[in-house]
């Protein structure tokens, strides 16, 4: 479904989110909630900006997401620990506890959080489930959901996917894709006739405005059964599909550098540091390089203003090609400042930019790897040194990022280290003014992890 096509379904509704698969354990399903709740809490802040909602009303009602896994991989087969919580975990169902003081998750929301999130295939609207097509029909038959889908006369098609199957070893993609036989979609759809023909538009195969799914092969919990048959199967309508992280692939742009950050991990640094829950917010990245995370900040929020700092910037990296690849997708050029972010002048030039301090500041620093770095030597080091200027400008009266502003920043930590080591230790954060929010890691290989972690102004 295209993402400019919201449905205008608002109801306190169930959800089925379908998780991109992972390329290897560990990479990405850790941030998969992280990623949606601060997608969704962006969203949301931005919706009730103006209302006089509180900021903690808002994430509570964000974070009261729960859920469920619709998969549970046969016990008898032969699988590590990793292969099924993959499994299990693929598909699930959402619900939202009811918000206090009137802040509700929409469908809407939820549309567009799926739409930026770039660990999400897809997220349907619930419409029924049963063992077998006839409980199928019976539960899904007076959903108001499908009721109002429906009754509009749009055009829509129906498609049928087999998640998984009693022998899951023999299936090559072991949980983390659907399959689809249009024989048996052929057998299938006539036994949910009943809630087919409530349908008054024209069917679209090609492109429809509402995509209804049958998902068969499910499974929460409980005893395995031993026939496809008593798997089960659930009616569900396609609400939106997750970011199109692609298009500002390393691949697809015109700055080439040789430590781009992935499109993926660019969106999840935005989502985390809730790029586009105020109005015309300012981003920085300290380490910018080709830019990656401002052109994902730009994409999901195109008002935000953006603004890098990087030692490289005219020399090995070229700012003509890094504004051609934000104005070749219509975007606003972010302001490219050539500079040591331990130097204060290249601060205070980040400063002039944007008229003050910032909103959002999230970025990818060097590894010590590929990159030199001009600071102390260490893993940690550049967090570290950045959190040093970020104390010293604020004892000067000139903040770099705002009270309630997201620092948001990989760290990379092989064997031998604990994350907890390569932090800035609390009279650093202190002495910077941040909080520590949340810390995951993200296994890269044997011999690299990198963590997101996420501070909060708090002064
Ligand atoms: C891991 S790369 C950033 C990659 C970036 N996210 C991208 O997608 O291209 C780290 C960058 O930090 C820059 N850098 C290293 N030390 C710096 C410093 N002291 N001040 C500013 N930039 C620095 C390097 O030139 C490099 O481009």
């Amino acid at each position: 479904m295209p993402a400019s096509r919201a449905p205008t379904l608002l109801e306190r509704s169930k959800y089925v989110i379908y998780w991109r698969g992972e390329a290897k354990s560990g990479y990405t399903a850790t941030f998969r909630h992280w990623e949606f709740v601060g997608a969704l809490t962006s969203v949301m802040s931005a919706r009730y900006a103006g209302t006089g909602a509180g900021a903690a009303e808002i994430e509570n009602a964000a974070k009261a997401a729960s859920f469920t896994n619709l998969f549970t991989l046969n016990p008898a087969n032969p699988a590590s620990a990793d292969q099924v919580d993959m499994y299990n975990t693929a598909l699930q169902v959402l619900v939202f506890g009811e918000g206090e003081g009137g802040v509700n998750v929409t469908d809407e929301d939820v549309f567009k959080a799926t739409s930026r999130c770039s660990l999400i295939h897809h997220t349907y609207l619930w419409l029924g489930e049963g063992a077998t097509y006839a409980d199928l029909v019976r539960d899904s038959i007076n959903s108001k959901v499908l009721r109002k889908a429906a009754s509009n006369g749009e055009t829509w098609r129906v498609r049928r996917y087999e998640f998984s199957f009693l022998n899951d070893t023999d299936n090559p993609r072991f949980g983390k894709d659907a399959t689809r036989s249009v024989a048996k979609e052929r057998k299938s759809l006539p036994k949910i006739w009943p809630v087919l023909e409530l349908f008054k538009g024209a069917v679209d195969l090609k492109d429809p405005v509402i995509h209804l799914n049958l998902l068969e092969g499910l499974h929460e919990c409980g005893p395995h059964p031993s026939k496809p048959e008593e798997l089960k199967k659930v009616l569900a309508l396609t609400l939106a599909c997750g970011a199109k992280h692609m298009t500002i692939s390393p691949r697809t742009r015109i700055c080439k550098t040789t430590t781009p950050l992935c499109s993926i991990s660019s969106h999840l640094l935005c989502n985390v540091a809730m790029v586009g829950s105020g109005p015309s917010q300012s981003i920085l990245d300290p380490f910018a390089g080709s830019a990656a995370t401002l052109l994902a900040a730009a994409m999901i929020s195109p008002e935000v203003r953006t603004v890098g700092i990087d030692t490289g910037f005219g020399l090995d990296i070229s700012r003509a090609d890094i504004h051609r690849d934000f104005t070749t997708r219509g975007l606003a050029a972010p302001v490219l400042i050539q500079g040591d972010v331990l130097d204060s002048a290249s601060r205070d030039d980040a400063r002039s930019a944007n008229c003050g301090a910032f909103d959002v500041i999230m970025t990818d620093p060097p590894y010590l790897i590929r990159e030199s770095f001009t600071g102390e030597q260490g893993m940690g080091a550049p967090l570290l040194g950045l959190l040093k200027a970020m104390g010293e400008d604020f004892e000067q009266g000139k903040p770099l990022l705002k009270r309630g502003g997201s620092l948001v920043s990989f760290v990379p930590c092989t064997p031998g280290h604990h994350i907890d080591e390569l932090l800035p230790k609390q009279h650093l954060q202190d002495f910077a003014g941040l909080q520590l929010q949340t810390k995951r890691e993200q296994k890269i290989n044997s011999s690299l992890s990198r963590w997101i972690v996420a501070f909060r102004a708090v002064r």
